[in-house]
């Protein structure tokens, strides 16, 4: 690191390392990061994963057919899905706006921002694409909703700081990865499954970029870092939050096994936690050490409820077997 910070690390206290002295001192790990990244992306073109032929015209304009469910192929938990991810990815210009404003557009960082917000401009673009081509969704109701999310804003919870932006950007993007990955699985269409296959890889690349990114945060700053990656375990949300409707859909995509507390704690917390060692990091200041005390409260709390949770969809799933058995 070619920046130290302005007192040494064991009288640290949470001032001791401005967000403009963190970004300065990890451009040189981002520059790495950067260069990794972008010779492990491989380009894709969404195009290929859109089935044109069988898109045909809708009412209005060009005086085709209106949207009915029935042309719809995709499971009725993979059109929630689809849409709740869609949506999300929609916001890009929000995200965009949020880590540009943190990060800066200048050197390593700006080229980050501009290659990032690239690659997740495919997403949407590609999501809904297939939607269309396949009549997978109501086209009105898709166009309503982004107009009414994308005009409410993005804002993050974490913009008040560059440590609390990169943990929670590290969770997220696993977040978003495993989101894709699983609506794929539930869609009950193969090219659907395979297009999110490919977007949740994009989203790994991204993960593995801003975790790389924390552990060089850790190294240099561990009791301000520790403190950023509690404050983001415990408060996280997604970012699709505001989407109208979110609780119901959010609830739907938790039962379908889409993503509930129990992926969120295996399969997004614990592998990013584990990979950085976050629990077993030594050394700690008393700041740090209490961030780390609170993280693992937190995280015996979440499995607790993750196994509640788990228990109230075994008994949901085996109401609607008995109910469909009596049909
Ligand atoms: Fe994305
Ligand atoms: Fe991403």
């Amino acid at each position: 690191m070619t920046i130290a910070p302005v007192q040494s690390s064991t009288s640290l206290g949470s001032s001791g390392w401005t967000d403009t002295r963190l970004i300065l001192a990890l451009e040189e790990v981002v520059e790495t990061e950067l260069n990794r990244h972008l010779g492990v992306a491989k380009e894709w073109m969404p195009h290929e994963f859109v089935p044109w032929s069988q898109g045909r015209d809708f009412d209005g304009v060009l005086g085709g057919e209106a949207w009915n469910i029935e042309q719809s192929k995709v499971t009725p938990l993979g059109r929630v899905s689809l849409v709740v991810n869609l949506l999300t990815e929609d916001n890009l210009p929000s995200y965009h706006h949020e880590i540009a404003t943190m990060f800066g557009r200048e050197g390593a960082w700006g080229t980050w921002v501009h290659r990032w917000t690239a690659e997740e401009g495919r997403h949407g673009i590609a999501i809904r694409d297939f939607l269309l081509a396949t009549r997978a969704v109501d086209p009105v109701e898709l166009e309503r909703a982004r107009m009414n999310h994308m005009s409410e804003g993005f804002e993050s919870d974490n913009a008040h700081s560059m440590l609390h932006s990169v943990a929670y950007v590290a969770f997220q993007e696993l977040a978003t990865r495993i989101a894709h990955r699983n609506t794929g699985k539930f869609a009950g269409d193969p090219l659907c499954e395979q297009l999110l296959a490919k977007i949740a890889n994009d989203e790994n690349l991204h993960m593995v970029f801003y975790r790389n990114l924390l552990k060089a945060a850790l190294e240099i700053a561990p009791d301000q870092a520790m403190r950023a990656i509690a404050d983001v375990v415990t408060n996280f949300r997604m970012p699709g939050h505001g989407i109208p409707g979110f609780e119901r859909a959010a609830a739907q995509i938790a039962l379908g096994g889409v993503y509930n507390l129990r992926i969120h704690h295996d399969d997004v917390l614990q592998p990013v936690l584990r990979n950085l060692r976050v629990m077993e990091i030594g050394g700690l200041g008393p700041e740090g050490m209490v961030a780390q005390n609170e993280l693992g409260v937190f995280l015996d709390g979440l499995d607790a409820q993750a196994r509640k949770f788990e228990e109230r969809q075994a008994a949901m799933q085996a109401r609607r077997a008995a109910r469909r058995a009596a049909e």
